[in-house]
């Protein structure tokens, strides 16, 4: 088989693993603690939830009155195995309501659950219309249907707060409705989500590997981020910028493909650029659009990956800084300075060529 096949069947094949990734109390907790504003009479959806096990509804449920919750719902949804050898009546998909009501029992008893006619797809008529009557979608939903998954939450205009991979970023679907605003990253990122809880059957291996003190197993990828709508003060915190690019311009190259340079850290943003920059997707957690702009994703002017004498280094997102003060432009290319510069470029840019070829 193709390489490129092989390589694509190995990314199906953990992108469905991680569709059996539980998400752990504590790290639902340390994310939702900065949102506590925006659940007051709200309807809270958790689509891909059993609500016997998940934590998500555990969480909601639990905190109910704190939040000042209206409703908190909860669905199950169901594979359906029928096949020629497996002819056996199938489980259909379900879903819990919990209101808070006096009597109310927080872990949900069979005589509560109410069974679909389905098997609870988070895209079946039955779960929409239960979405329709939401406000808010939280949950960790299958990786493998995540560009579906966000693409009915835009859809259905509906407020969510979502675990994702970080890959999911550079998904052209996902990157366009965080250019546009529309969704943002969550306050925790990569280590920040401690780990997931995994089936039995699941193997444990490496040193991002445990049993906790419950006997849950668990994984930490370290590769998640929590993607939201809903606003957070984080998110209009202005990234500290302590770089000049004028003076210092040996060390950000620019592109073949697009008038922009390069920049490898956000910490290495300079402050003092008004042009395009690249810069690494792990920008996007430190975003304030007040202060930047999002101009495009990935590619140069010919729409092939944006390159630096011929290579492609990363994927890099190009922003513009929105803040460049008036003076700090007027110091920006004097032209005696510039040719110079570029100059020192061309020739740095031999010299490098040369060493890779050696
Ligand atoms: C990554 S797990 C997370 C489970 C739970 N939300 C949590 O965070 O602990 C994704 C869940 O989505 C369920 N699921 C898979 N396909 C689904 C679908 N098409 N519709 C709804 N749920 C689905 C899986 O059964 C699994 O329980």
């Amino acid at each position: 088989m193709a390489r490129k096949a092989t390589n694509k069947l190995l990314q199906k094949a953990k992108e469905s693993k991680s569709d059996e990734f539980y998400t752990q109390l504590s790290d639902i907790e340390s994310e939702l603690q900065h949102y506590k504003g925006h659940f007051k009479d709200k309807v809270v959806f958790c689509n891909c939830d059993d609500p016997r096990i998940s934590n998500f509804f555990n969480y909601f449920a639990s905190n109910f009155k704190e939040l000042g919750l209206k409703k908190l719902i909860a669905s199950c949804y169901r594979k359906q195995e029928r096949n020629l050898f497996n002819t056996e009546k199938f489980e259909n998909g379900f879903f819990y309501e919990y209101s808070g009501a006096k009597d109310e029992k927080i872990k949900p008893n069979s005589n509560g659950i109410i069974h679909f006619k389905g098997d609870g797809d988070f895209r079946s008529a039955e779960s929409i219309n239960l979405l329709k009557q939401s406000d808010i979608v939280v949950t960790n939903p299958p990786f493998s249907l995540f560009r579906e998954y966000v693409d009915q939450l835009v859809k259905y205009d509906k407020k969510f707060l979502i675990i994702g991979n970080i890959n999911a970023i550079t998904y052209k679907e996902i990157f366009k409705i965080i250019k546009g605003n529309k969704a943002w990253l969550g306050i925790n990122l990569g280590r920040g989500i401690s780990g997931f809880i995994v089936p039995e059957h699941y193997e444990l291996y490496g040193t991002e590997a445990r049993i906790d003190n419950l006997g849950n197993r668990i994984v930490s990828p370290n590769n998640c981020l929590w993607l939201t709508n809903l606003d957070t003060s984080k998110r209009h915190e202005d990234i500290t910028l302590t770089k000049r690019y004028f003076g210092n311009e040996i060390e950000y190259f620019h592109y073949d493909n697009y008038h922009g340079i390069n920049v490898d850290k956000t910490q290495n943003i300079p402050l003092d650029y008004s042009d395009a920059m690249g810069v690494p997707i792990t920008f996007l957690h430190k975003y304030n659009p007040e202060q930047f702009e999002i101009i495009k994703f990935r590619k140069g002017d010919d729409e092939k990956d944006l390159s630096i004498s011929g290579k492609c280094p990363y994927f890099r997102i190009l922003v513009k800084n929105k803040r460049i003060q008036k003076n700090e432009k007027m110091n920006q290319i004097p032209r005696s300075k510039l040719i110079n510069k570029m100059k020192l470029e061309v020739r740095l840019k031999r010299n490098i060529d040369k060493i890779i070829m050696n």
